[in-house]
């Protein structure tokens, strides 16, 4: 309820206060780039602010007492792409087109085992080049074929190829490794990572958590397609993004293979493992629709299943149509108080929708992580300092639908939010309040105030151009303000000063 918790984060606590939370992990310190390998277990951290939030108390884990670490901030290592809040995160030179992640996973021992293979464009000549890879024990490098050097520099895997590698070469590199996984403390809020679970696994990887578990470019800043292959023991499921192309058995495993043609970031994906029926349906438009629940829950989650297909109606009107190939929802046994817009299929704990009904919290969770299907996936931020690109859009969306709905009116969760925001500028968030309340309803009062400013049509022909002019890429503010301008027909320096960049901003919305 402090200051690091966003509108989104509000309903989520009330939920997390009443329900009760599976096990899940203890996680583990992050690296601070400037160490090699170690085992980063560590102390616990009673001092963390999120501490106080369901994300980081209410987690067990079922096989360990390890405790948990605070974080120590990201330091820029030399390997980063710039971003200002993880200057270790991206891997400059290289522009990765495609992931295939071959990964076993055994719930009983918490192993993970696997190759990822990237294609992987040269944007610079280079004699060496990096992934991130904060927790992979890395045990062989190719690239096309030939075997690589490489050494493990925390949060770095740092690549030799044979020979110099020119700027608009094509390379195809494969990366083994095995992970016992275990989640870690976000420098932002909460845990990230691969999380164990009683009867399987779930990943929460945003904004750094992905190579945490697999070595990867993990900056929204470079998407690319993905196909999974995932093998698990006889009789699991295992779900990722996108469309279920096959499913096998053998004596050693199920592999479950799932394909998405679209870019997205590392943050955005989806990896479940355990007891989960898969629903499939058609949505608004003939959209593939496939949701993911644990059996044991098929009944009392299907109102949440059947109630997409309305909301995408309603959001296709205002922010053009649906943005991706396929859509659905996955009920997971992950931290209560948390859901992830995870791309085409977001992820949602069980506990908080234990309930069964739509009530404000689930629509307000269901909603918001939609609207980041326009916000955030579609449109990727193109540095974690844009997150009011994300964050502020899909809290936007929320409020027009609890207000569709005839729960909340819009102008009532603008001025509330309005009235309860504290200073801090949305434009220039910290690494600790990137998810605080200047990015969810403290940035979505920026929204109300340019739809009151440049009026509704013009503000929702933006939201729409926003999405089919940039889908497939990563956008940031200026790219933004300079559309704005461009709809409004007149430049919005001033609005963006007032309302945007400002700590503290006017009492009132404009007439
Ligand atoms: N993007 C998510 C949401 O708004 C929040 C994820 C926060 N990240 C975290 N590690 N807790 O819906
Ligand atoms: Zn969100």
């Amino acid at each position: 309820m402090q200051r690091r918790t966003g509108g989104l984060l509000l309903v989520l606590i009330c939920l997390a206060a009443c329900t009760s939370s599976p096990g899940v992990t203890a996680t583990e310190a992050r690296s601070t780039g400037t160490t090699a390998q170690s085992s980063g277990d560590t102390t616990p951290d009673t001092t963390q602010p999120g501490n106080t939030s369901p994300a980081t108390t209410s987690p067990q884990s079922p096989d360990t007492t390890e405790p948990v670490d605070s974080t120590s901030p990201d330091q820029s290592d030399g390997f980063g792409v710039g971003d200002v809040l993880f200057p270790s995160l991206g891997n400059p030179g290289i522009d990765v087109e495609h992931y295939t992640l071959r990964l076993t996973y055994d719930r009983p021992t918490n192993e993970l085992t696997g190759t990822v293979h990237l294609d992987i464009v040269m944007t610079e000549a280079r004699n060496e080049f990096s992934l991130d890879s904060d927790g992979p024990a890395v045990s062989a490098v190719t690239i096309d074929g030939q075997s690589a050097g490489f050494s493990e520099q925390r949060p770095e895997l740092v690549i030799t190829p044979p020979q110099q590698l020119t700027k608009g070469q094509r390379i195809a590199v494969d990366v083994s490794f095995e992970r016992s996984p275990q989640a870690f403390t976000s420098a932002s809020w909460g845990p990230v990572g691969w999380f164990p679970t009683p009867g399987g696994s779930f990943v929460l990887n945003e904004p750094e958590g992905a190579s945490t578990w697999f070595p990867c470019d993990d900056h929204p800043s470079d998407q690319a397609s993905f196909r999974f292959e995932l093998t698990v023991p006889n009789g699991v499921t295992a779900v990722a993004n996108g469309a279920l192309l096959d499913h096998t058995s053998t004596t050693s495993g199920d592999t479950w293979t799932w394909q998405e043609d679209r870019p997205m970031s590392t943050y955005t994906i989806q990896v479940l493992t355990g007891d989960y029926e898969l629903i499939d349906g058609v949505g608004p438009n003939g959209l593939p629709m496939l949701s993911a629940v644990l059996r044991e829950d098929r009944d009392t989650m299907q109102p949440y299943v059947d109630s997409s297909a309305a909301m995408i109606g309603f959001f296709d009107d205002y922010f053009g149509p649906y943005p991706l190939d396929s859509y659905g929802v996955a009920i997971a046994d992950s931290l209560s108080g948390v859901a992830m817009e995870t791309f085409g299929r977001p992820m949602y704990s069980r506990d908080d929708f234990s309930s069964g009904r739509l009530d404000t919290p689930q629509e307000t969770l269901l909603s918001h992580e939609l609207a980041h299907q326009w916000f955030g996936n579609a449109v990727s931020p193109a540095s974690w300092s844009d997150v009011w690109l994300n964050e502020s859009f899909a809290t936007y969306g929320q409020w027009m639908w609890l207000d569709h709905i005839g729960d909340v009116p819009l102008d009532e969760s603008a001025n509330f939010a309005l009235a309860t925001r504290g200073s801090g500028s949305t434009a220039y968030p910290t690494v600790e309040d990137m998810f605080g309340f200047n990015s969810y309803e403290g940035g979505a009062v920026v929204l109300q105030a340019l739809r009151k400013t440049i009026g509704d049509e013009p503000f929702f022909t933006l939201l729409r151009r926003w999405v089919s002019e940039n889908n497939g890429t990563a956008r940031d503010t200026a790219d933004f303000i300079a559309l704005a301008n461009e709809v409004a027909g007149r430049d919005l320096a001033d609005f963006f000063d007032t309302w945007l960049f400002a700590s503290t901003l006017p009492a009132r919305f404009p007439a």
